[in-house]
């Protein structure tokens, strides 16, 4: 199903590689050079892409400026049109993007064929959301100023910043690109996407439908290949006019280098829960299971430290636990809940601060088990501030447990980090909850649910090192725009009229 049918053009079968995409057209690089895919559960080459060359890329920033300068003055109605059509082929052909999502980043079998669904629904909303907002512009008269007369009218609208760099991050390649994308081209630029090295062939299959869809030539292009080769010198290239990226600490340092353009960064969370004496724990316990342990904890939504009051935290554990033995843990093929993590390199480092906890002295809820990149979910109880997985995020499924003394001790917790991009707490008295959310220091806090980035037309943004600007579709929409204004000048009257 990969690589066949509608999508045989995206594949060279001589060569066993997928093509990058450029001036409307699926090419193979001018390197003759590939990247290997490694399949993290088989931890074995599954598929290969081209490594594009820094030439490669000058050709898709001056096609994609060529190509934008046309789209923006395409009507608007017409580019949510084509965006509908992207989206309804997405979805129909969400089993072989679904089957390159369990193969490249062992999302399982159902998550996956619903991340391809929920980003044709983004898409859509997006199309149609547009409409609304850049349909509409402002008027402002000039005598509502101190000193000025009723001569001057302004007009503002929205205005496309150009060509957008979109760089999503290997948990969800085709969802996170969707989401860039989509505002991106509703706004009237051109998009210029990398894709991860994990979850490449997923969005080269998701970027085909955007092609069979029938958007312009240049419009839409995707570049394969090493960030050390070409990833500065897509991000600092003149020709961007906007980087939306997802991911870990490389958007610090992107944010560093890029020029004077507008940026949308989401860089990673360490999602505090806190659980107060009076919270439904039935509600808590599966919450923390969905929150911390789905797609194995490689969500930067997922729940990443629970800071449960002492009094209700024995209890807690104890229905966490049950729950936890009841996880299945496999290949993502059997749609097990624990499925192994994206890389040997990931599942070492999470080994790392499982083994600072134990030297430490956490308590280890269940025993440790690995198997290559498979890592069976662990709960650690009685984590302390000097224990690495206190302050950092593992992406994978060991999740700490710190137990508080009060709430303002968990409040402390959760702003002492450096991220912020979201979190919850739970309890049945909402006045509290409002003073909770008020006091934590993040983008986004949850009422008796474990954090979520969705449904996706909510804002997403993150404080300090979780992010600059805000998404959620309308938020992306009006971040890939600039406000133009005309004046209109009428001559100063030289008499009052009536
Ligand atoms: O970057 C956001 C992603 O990691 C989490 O998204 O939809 O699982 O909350 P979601």
């Amino acid at each position: 199903m990969v690589g066949t049918g509608v999508f045989a053009e995206i594949f060279d079968g001589d060569l066993d590689v997928f093509k990058y995409y450029s001036e409307g057209e699926w090419k193979k690089s001018s390197s003759g050079k590939s990247v290997a895919i490694i399949n993290p559960t088989t931890r074995k080459t599954q598929y290969k892409v081209q490594a594009c060359t820094q030439e490669e890329v000058n050709k898709v920033m001056e096609t994609a400026k060529s190509a934008q300068k046309l789209w923006a003055k395409t009507p608007l109605w017409k580019r949510a049109e084509l965006l509908h059509k992207a989206a309804s082929i997405l979805k129909e052909h969400k089993a072989p993007i679904a089957e390159c999502l369990v193969k490249e980043i062992a999302k399982p079998s159902k998550d996956a064929v619903t991340e391809v669904v929920r980003s044709g629904d983004l898409v859509s909303y997006c199309a149609e959301e547009g409409v609304r907002i850049l349909g509409e512009g402002k008027f402002l008269v000039s005598d509502s100023f101190p000193g000025n007369q009723r001569t001057k009218y302004c007009l503002s609208s929205k205005i496309p910043l150009g060509v957008i760099l979109a760089i999503p991050p290997f948990n969800y390649p085709v969802n996170l690109a969707v989401s860039k994308i989509a505002p991106a081209l509703i706004a009237g630029n051109s998009l210029v996407l990398k894709p991860p090295t994990q979850g490449s062939v997923a969005a080269l299959h998701m970027v085909h439908c955007f092609h069979l869809a029938g958007f312009p030539k240049g419009l839409i292009s995707c570049v394969t290949g090493k960030g050390s080769e070409i990833g500065d010198f897509l991000t600092m290239h003149p020709g961007v006019g906007c980087i939306s990226f997802t991911g870990g600490d490389t958007g610090i340092a992107i944010s560093k280098k890029a020029g004077m353009i507008p940026l949308q960064m989401e860089l990673g969370g360490k999602d505090a829960c806190i659980v107060l004496e009076d919270a439904d724990l039935d509600l808590v316990a599966a919450n923390i299971i969905k929150g911390g342990f789905s797609y194995s904890g490689q969500r930067c939504t997922a729940v990443k430290v629970v800071l449960v009051m002492e009094s209700v935290a024995d209890t807690l554990v104890e229905k966490v636990k049950a729950k936890v033995a009841k996880l299945t843990v496999g290949p993502p093929e059997d749609d097990c809940d624990i499925t192994p993590v994206v890389s040997e390199s990931s599942a070492n480092f999470i080994e790392g601060l499982v083994i600072d906890a134990k030297k430490k002295g956490a308590t280890f809820c269940q025993q440790y088990r690995r198997d290559g990149n498979l890592i069976w979910p662990l709960l650690l109880d009685n984590v302390r501030p000097d224990m690495r997985i206190a302050w950092e995020e593992p992406f994978g499924p060991v999740l700490p447990v710190i137990r508080i003394n009060s709430v303002e001790e968990g409040i402390h917790h959760c702003n002492a980090s450096n991220f912020g991009l979201q979190g919850c707490v739970f309890t049945k008295d909402i006045n509290k909850a409002m003073l909770i959310s008020d006091a934590m220091e993040t983008g986004t806090v949850q009422i008796n649910s474990a954090p979520a980035r969705g449904p996706d037309h909510f804002p997403f943004q993150g404080l300090r090192d979780s992010g600059i600007g805000s998404q959620g579709i309308t938020n992306s929409i009006t971040m890939m725009t600039k406000i133009k204004t005309t004046v209109i000048n009428l001559p100063t009257p030289s008499y009052t009229m009536g």
